[in-house]
């Protein structure tokens, strides 16, 4: 498969360091602006030349689609990464997308949205979408110390109740997302839904906790992924084998990156 018709030239219009080494990059692209939907994510291709060799996958954090610019998280955790750090405001990246699946919305039913970490990144846009549809959203979101928290007051802006948790107990409470999770299930509607992103072992915390008081739910788990292409199949996710016919393994850039959380197999 191709994604040539997704390739877009995009321009930078700032970039901004929110958090030690947590940086929020701001492109310009009416297209993409235009085509982007909640959970999805992009490839950018670092510098022109071939070093590094792939593109980075970075998940859409939000959209002004009037203003037709998109916002990405990231942090510096390696070269590519801290190239992008370094990008100017006018200077072009090479975009491919948008990629992947969406999360699918539940006009009727509130919304638990549990980030770890820079698993935050693609809640802000589909928060918007949610405030957009009148759905009560809740934010649970985990991170190491309160340097690290980002973006909390855009969800308090469109109304999202924000519960916080640090793993050095700065702010919130002391533990991760899916202690939240676990404190608040007690109160939660049966109906309520629960989506989750961020490194596998929070998403695997956070299914635990579904384990043992279940609701519907779903992960995005595209930090598992390398190439985002389909290419290097180092984003293979185990799933549950409910039929014969469920395959026994998918992809995450390609088939994902947003999972019902009963089909995959974490554990694995
Ligand atoms: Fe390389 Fe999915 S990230 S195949």
């Amino acid at each position: 498969m191709t994604h040539t018709h997704l390739l877009q030239k995009v321009g930078v219009e700032g970039l901004v360091e929110v958090a030690p080494e947590i940086f929020r990059l701001r492109v310009r692209n009416e297209v993409l602006a235009g085509r982007a939907q909640p959970g999805q994510f992009v490839n950018i291709r670092v510098t022109d030349g071939f070093d590094p060799l792939w593109r980075r996958p970075l998940s859409v954090h939000d959209v002004d689609r009037q203003a037709g610019t998109v916002d990405f998280l990231f942090a510096v955790v390696g070269r590519g990464t801290r190239l992008l750090s370094q990008v100017r405001p006018g200077n072009q990246l090479d975009v491919l997308g948008p990629l992947g699946n969406t999360f699918p919305l539940f006009p009727q039913r509130p919304a638990v949205l549990v980030a770890g970490g820079l698993g935050l990144a693609p809640f802000l846009f589909f928060a918007r979408q949610l405030a957009a549809a009148q759905v009560q959203t809740t934010l649970l979101y985990g991170v190491r110390s309160t340097t690290q928290l980002v973006s909390t007051e855009a969800f308090q802006r469109l109304g999202v109740h924000v519960e916080l948790a640090t793993d050095d107990g700065s702010e919130g409470l002391r533990g991760t997302a899916a202690d939240l999770l676990r404190r608040a299930l007690p109160g939660l509607p049966e109906d309520a839904v629960v989506y989750t992103c961020g490194p596998l072992p929070a998403v695997r915390a956070v299914a635990r906790v579904l384990a043992e008081t279940p609701r519907r739910a779903y992960a995005s788990l595209e930090t598992r992924m390398a190439c985002g292409l389909g290419a290097c199949v180092g984003c293979v996710v185990r799933m549950r084998r409910r039929t014969p016919d469920t395959p026994a393994y998918k992809l995450v850039c390609k088939d994902g990156p947003i999972f019902d959380l009963e089909e995959v197999d974490l554990e694995a």
